[in-house]
């Protein structure tokens, strides 16, 4: 949800550092100066104050692109990501008026705290002013019958439709963090069959199964053509989708995925898991994925990403989950489909991905005519959520180039 009218500023002299350039702290000072800018167009400062708090800012996450210099006048939107109880995420963009691209982007967490020093209930005008429903119940996801199966998906935005699809054994939650960045673009993030809130009947999973669910889903929709975005699993799946329904794509973003079918071992090890599954239920799987899809340093430093990539791990139902290991070792090698690609592509690798190598996505990438690639610095297999940001970024770049 976006938040009205943007803030304009102009960069003064005084802003910039003895080359005529706004530093990182200059920066942020002048985003924080557009965030309160706006809020004082609403209730302002005083709804915090009135409700005996402050709100203080307790993470930021930010990505300068391009250099900012006196005389500049710059941009600021601003949209609310997550309405907590006592705290809310907002995602701002700066542009430069008159100029091309994103010029910097930044994910700020702010909490409200109270006169003891505690968090405390965020004041509710301020939701209201910022367009968020301040229900306990934002989790947008709706439900959809779809070849007689229902089929959970977050729908939000207007614009040309793009669909993410999920890796393995994840949900659609995993493109949340950078999805919902995308505005201007009508967001389709669906759970595949057997995740998250899907259905997950006991048989029926193969890749194609897949494909035409997603396909059914964009008729009900009413997305007719979409830019569709697959990490790992998601990215077989567009692959399966390109071979079967290439009339309904308009480009692609292949994330942390492989063209490859799986290699002997790799099957064997499939009906390995799949064999531990059926014994001892899911609940192992957390423990012996999490150290392969994140990389080293999201575990040892980003304790909310472990923990809402354990959480999703974690809530993955047996059946959902064998179905997906059956598709995912019986799927088609699409190696020779990489040359045939003609609609513009887009890459991504994270630069700590165990599972897949950056180098063999940028072979993956050179195979394909015309694509782009991209390097997530940091990121492990799960680039959209252990670098929202900078991975959202690169989408919403290879997005704009498309219009
Ligand atoms: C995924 O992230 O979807 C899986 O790791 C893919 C795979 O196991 O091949």
């Amino acid at each position: 949800m976006s938040t009205g009218a943007p803030v304009e500023l102009t960069v003064y002299p005084d802003d910039c550092d003895a080359f005529g350039h706004v530093n990182d702290a200059t920066y942020l000072r002048l985003f924080e100066r557009a965030r309160w800018e706006l809020l004082e167009r609403g209730p302002g400062m005083e709804a915090f104050h009135s409700h005996g708090s402050w709100p203080a800012v307790r993470k930021v996450e930010a990505e300068f692109v391009q250099q900012v210099g006196a005389g500049d006048r710059l941009r600021f939107e601003m949209e609310v990501e997550r309405w907590g109880e006592t705290s809310f995420t907002v995602c701002q963009r700066a542009r430069k008026v008159g100029g091309h691209g994103v010029a910097a982007e930044l994910q700020v967490v702010i909490v409200a705290i109270g006169r003891g020093g505690t968090p405390v209930l965020l004041p509710p005008e301020v939701g209201r002013f910022l367009g968020v429903r301040t229900s306990r119940h934002t989790d947008a996801s709706q439900q959809f019958t779809v070849r007689d199966l229902v089929v959970a998906a977050d729908v939000s935005g207007d614009g040309p439709p793009v669909l993410f699809v999920h890796g393995f054994p994840l949900d659609r939650t995993l493109w949340r963090p950078v999805a919902r960045t995308l505005t201007g673009w009508r967001r389709i993030v669906p759970d595949l069959r057997g995740f998250g809130l899907s259905e997950a009947p006991e048989t029926g999973y193969a890749m194609a199964e897949y494909a035409d669910d997603l396909v059914a889903l964009l008729d009900v929709v009413g997305a007719e053509q979409v830019v569709v975005c697959g990490l790992s699993m998601g990215g077989y799946v567009a692959f399966e989708l390109y071979r079967r329904h290439a009339d309904r794509i308009r480009a692609l973003v292949l994330a942390n995925t492989r063209a490859g079918a799986d290699s002997a071992d790799g099957r064997a090890g499939r009906d390995a898991m799949i064999a531990r599954i059926r014994r001892d239920g899911p609940a192992f799987l957390a423990d012996a994925m999490l150290p392969r899809l994140l990389a080293p340093t999201s575990l040892q430093t980003e304790p909310e990403v472990v923990r809402r990539v354990r959480a999703m791990v974690s809530a993955q139902r047996a059946d959902g989950l064998v179905g997906a290991l059956t598709a995912m070792r019986d799927r088609a090698d699409s190696t020779a489909l990489l040359p045939t690609i003609t609609i513009p592509t887009l890459v991504i690798a994270g630069s700590d991905d165990q599972l897949i190598p950056a180098t063999e996505a940028r072979a993956m990438a050179e195979a394909i005519p015309n694509a782009h690639f991209a390097t997530i610095p940091g990121a492990g297999h799960l680039a959209p959520i252990e670098q929202a940001v900078n991975t959202a970024r690169v989408i919403r770049e290879f997005l704009e180039a498309l219009l």
